[in-house]
């Protein structure tokens, strides 16, 4: 499992360099196999799903747990919805898997903490007859995960790739244009796909030396940010400037979600520097104020209303017997079989479309105006 995401990573910009069109790039490199779908028992319309989500790291996760409190209730189910801790996430998480099984969930959907340190837990779930199902984050190295639902994050890191390349020339019609990157958490499987995505894109503009990556920092340890925290980009960002932005323009960052962009952002202003061309992810409040503002370029709507109500669907399908319906039977590798998947259609948000993106989003629409 840790070899499957260290392989993630270790090849880093190379994997995703050589990489083209394959389906690989989404997960660890075993091959794909394994069984899919769940068993098709059926249980009572009362029944207790479990929900386990990661710590708080960004506003998706927080909406999350009201949506599934709420719209599992409406739905006529118990619900156990929990987070892990701030600090021991995984642990935490561990057990209060264990403590769902314990208390006979039906169903148990998880937001991987650590997407390789969940094998005895979703074993001990499937033993006691439950189904789970992997909530936008992949649960890797094991055979015990029925299914995957997220949007295609593989997907949103190609068009984070793009978003990068429209700003910088929207900005600079030639090039070469000089960039950092920034990569998500090593433990969340999400950061390597992220990555690989993004890489995809910027890979041939690279080749050609358009893209110039000023650190030199391509490798995917290099750029990793422990825990998704805000402080961590910062501090990277922060030492950058000092090491490779004395004298040199810095033209565009590849950020992979809103908390950090908006780090890296306060970075270069702290710095006195003229802000880049930063990317983001999740349409965080503050960073749909950003691009507002003209600071922070683009963003990536992956509505959680949407995803959640995906999620409960497939729990009310289960819940009858029969079998939900996914539309990905190929791209999610975990390393030990490729997941069925439910992907949802990430969307690219700038300042240019955002009114149009947010316009049935009332906390987000208000903001475009
Ligand atoms: C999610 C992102 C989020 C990140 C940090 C990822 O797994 O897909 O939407 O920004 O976790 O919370």
């Amino acid at each position: 499992m840790r070899t499957s995401l260290a392989k993630i990573f270790a090849v880093g910009l190379a994997a995703a360099l050589v990489a083209s069109g394959c389906n690989n790039d989404r997960e660890g490199s075993a091959p794909a196999g394994g069984s899919s779908g769940a068993p098709a028992a059926g249980f009572a319309k009362d029944a207790l799903i479990g929900v386990a989500l990661p710590s708080k790291t960004s506003e998706n996760w927080v909406l999350a747990g009201d949506l599934f409190t709420n719209g599992l209730k409406e739905a006529g189910f118990q619900s156990d919805v929990q987070y892990a801790g701030a600090s021991t996430t995984v642990a935490d998480q561990q057990a209060q898997i264990t403590a769902m099984v314990t208390k006979g969930a039906k169903v148990i959907v998880i937001g991987a903490t650590d997407a390789a340190q969940l094998s005895t837990q979703v074993e001990q779930a499937k033993q006691s007859g439950a189904v789970v199902i992997a909530y936008d984050r992949l649960i890797t190295n094991t055979t015990n995960v029925d299914y995957y639902i997220a949007f295609d994050n593989f997907k949103v890191g190609q068009l984070q790739g793009q978003a990068l390349l429209d700003g910088m020339k929207a900005k600079k019609a030639t090039g070469p244009w000089t960039i950092e990157l920034f990569s998500g958490s090593p433990d969340d499987n999400n950061s390597g796909v992220f990555f690989n995505g993004a890489m995809e894109v910027l890979k041939p503009a690279i080749e050609k030396g358009d893209v110039i990556v000023g650190s030199g920092q391509t490798d995917v340890k290099q750029t990793a940010t422990q825990g998704w925290k805000a402080e961590n980009a910062q501090s990277r960002m922060d030492s950058l400037l000092t090491s490779t932005y004395t004298s040199k323009t810095l033209d565009g960052v590849l950020s992979p979600n809103d908390t950090l962009a908006r780090a890296i952002i306060t970075s270069v202003k702290g710095a006195g520097k003229p802000i880049p061309v930063v990317t983001g992810q999740d349409s965080e409040v503050e960073s749909v104020k950003s691009i507002m503002a003209g600071e922070q370029y683009s963003t990536i709507n992956k509505d959680t209303r949407k995803l959640v109500a995906e999620t409960i669907n497939m729990v009310k399908t289960l819940q009858t017997g029969a079998t939900p319906q996914v539309n990905d039977t190929k791209s999610y590798n975990n390393g030990v079989k490729v997941v069925p998947a439910y992907l949802l259609p990430p969307v690219i948000v700038t300042k240019a479309n955002a009114a149009e993106a947010y316009t049935d989003d009332p906390k987000l629409a208000p903001l475009t105006k």
